[in-house]
């Protein structure tokens, strides 16, 4: 078959952007070129996100624009990864004929085989009658529906899933410079939350083996990836029973003779045979000490055991930042949402993992993010107030604020109606927006005069935008990070920095603060050599949540 281009843009969250390195490794492998212009592709693939309605209505005027493109290319193939595919189903292909794959998040192993049928079904229409080509659809499909929670189909589904992750293409650092990874650990959610469609659209919740994580992660080491982000959906709820034939009398031991450096607590239900959190993250920490830097999101305010908190403080490579969502702040809302949770109890895991983790004297801070949906049905003056004293409370460095909207499928959707107004929905959102604001201005503030070290990303934005190589985040290319401070771009540029003037590098703090700092473009370390490495930085200003600091 002749070497096909393919256009890959990704939607949505981190998850999404490690399915579609994947996706694009597998891809790759079997000849498929990329292109970084729709235009120029025989094949454009999103991959969707279906969270929130604002990354679906993007999706939906993409494939308009396809719908105009056909004309002219009438073989070409359009697929819809991901989330939105997983949704909508074949809804999504009969409304929208120009789409010729679809194929959801937990099936996308199967995907160069529905390449290959819809490129030849294609080629072949198009030959033989250019116009039917333009409006049939090559009607390739793998979704998992209803079938993901079948205890019968967990196994495979799990197969699916790491034949996907382990067939992971570990090439080395590319041009961009990039030295950093995120691994899965855990895919699905089994907590149905009444908003959410993820426990929908990526099933139950599998756990990858601990064996399996860590061979990724040393592959990765290897190439010269320094930093990790374990991703999961509850990625501190991950845990690994491992073969239970080894536990006497079939039930699960309690852990003996396994203590972390100066441990008292253990989780009294891991038995000798599960891996726990805690016990993957020491593990990752201790057999890969190349990685010197180990994330994790998302976490759930439940789930969080002192063993987790233990291992975080022991281990100096694991940063000291949570992303831990309370959603709201009223217990009210908390029940409809089914969190599972009080905001008393929400409360209490934050004072003990300040208590565990925050230690600004030795230079690590606890940084906390969260996420807040606003405007939740019924939701009162009164709730939303509550929502004020839970932000003011939890002082986020940073924290991701939404209008509540409706996703079908959830149970909110069908059984709650959204009958919170658009205009009070905005006004909340905004309030919280400028509290946080305050907040996050206040603790930068906090950091001038502190010294850390700091992970060298790139090129600042300024300095992006100073040399017309600014390429907007979110863009949607493999390799460039959505949410991301620092663009991927070509750092090639750096190449032809003028002896003599400075060039601002941006890079960030173990507790994710982000530091803007010059270096000379003529000094003993070129520019460009900083990227991906360590340095030691005093911060000397601070602006909202841009640090400014200076190399020691
Ligand atoms: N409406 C608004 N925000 C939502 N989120 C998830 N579902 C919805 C919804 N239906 C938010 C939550 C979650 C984040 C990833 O997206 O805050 O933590
Ligand atoms: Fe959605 Fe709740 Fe699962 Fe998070 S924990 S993915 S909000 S259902």
């Amino acid at each position: 078959m002749p070497q096909k281009t393919v256009y890959l843009e990704t939607f949505g969250c981190q998850m999404n952007e490690l399915d579609s390195e994947l996706v694009a490794g597998s891809l790759g492998a079997l000849g498929y070129t990329f292109t970084r212009d729709a235009k120029d592709a025989d094949i454009v693939l999103y991959n969707t996100c279906s969270v929130r309605e604002r990354a679906e209505q993007k999706v939906w005027s993409r494939l308009g624009d396809m719908r105009t493109a056909k004309h002219d290319k009438p073989d070409l193939v359009v697929g819809v990864l991901g989330c939105m595919a997983e949704r909508d189903g074949k809804d999504l292909m009969a409304r929208m004929p120009v789409v010729d794959i679809m194929c959801g998040p937990a099936e996308l192993d199967k995907l160069p085989e529905l390449l290959d049928n819809a490129v030849r079904t294609k080629s072949s229409l198009a030959s033989d009658d250019p116009d039917k080509a333009r409006r049939r659809s090559a009607k390739q499909i793998a979704l998992q529906g209803s079938a993901s929670r079948r205890s019968s189909t967990l196994a495979a589904a799990g197969d699916s899933l790491e034949s996907l992750d382990l067939g992971r293409m570990v090439s080395p650092i590319d041009a961009d410079g990039r030295r950093s990874a995120y691994v899965r650990i855990t895919r699905g959610c089994n907590k149905f939350c009444t908003y959410c469609v993820v426990p929908h659209t990526r099933g139950a919740e599998i756990h990858r083996p601990p064996q399996h994580i860590i061979d990724e992660i040393k592959a990765l080491a290897d190439t010269g990836i320094i930093e990790i982000t374990l991703l999961g959906q509850t990625v501190n709820h991950y845990r690994y029973e491992h073969d239970s034939a080894v536990t006497l009398d079939g039930v699960l031991q309690p852990q003996k003779g396994r203590t972390y450096k100066g441990s008292h607590h253990r989780d009294a239900f891991a038995g000798a045979n599960t891996t726990t959190f805690a016990d993957l993250l020491y593990r990752i920490h201790e057999e890969v000490p190349a990685i010197q830097r180990l994330r994790f999101v998302t976490s759930y305010p439940r789930d969080f055991g002192n063993d987790v908190l233990e291992v975080i403080r022991d281990c100096p490579r694991i940063c000291r930042y949570i992303h831990v969502p309370a959603q709201t702040g009223s217990n009210r809302m908390l029940k409809m949402m089914n969190r599972g949770y009080t905001i008393e109890e929400y409360n209490e895991f934050i004072d003990r993992t300040r208590e565990y983790l925050d230690q600004p004297e030795i230079g690590r801070p606890l940084m906390l993010s969260g996420d807040i949906i606003v405007g939740f049905p019924t939701e009162t003056d009164q709730d939303h107030e509550l929502t004020k004293q839970m932000l003011e409370r939890s002082r986020y460095k940073n924290c991701f604020i939404f209008k509540y909207s409706p996703r079908p499928g959830t149970v909110a959707y069908d059984k709650i109606p959204d009958d919170i107004p658009d205009a009070i929905k905005r006004i909340r959102n905004n309030e919280l927006l400028a509290m946080q604001a305050d907040i996050s201005d206040s603790i930068a503030r906090e950091q001038v005069g502190r010294e850390f070290d700091v992970f060298v990303e790139g090129l600042s934005r300024r300095e992006h935008k100073k040399r017309g190589t600014d390429v907007k985040p979110g863009s949607g290319m493999v390799g460039i990070t959505i949410n991301g401070a620092a663009s991927k771009a070509p750092v090639a540029v750096l190449d032809e920095t003028p002896v003599g003037e400075t060039v601002q590098l941006s890079g960030r703090t173990d507790g994710d603060l982000i530091v803007f700092f010059d270096v000379p473009s003529d000094g003993p370390t070129k520019p460009i050599d900083y990227i991906g490495q360590m340095v030691r930085a005093k911060i000397t200003a601070a602006d909202r949540l841009n640090l400014n600091g200076e190399l020691i």
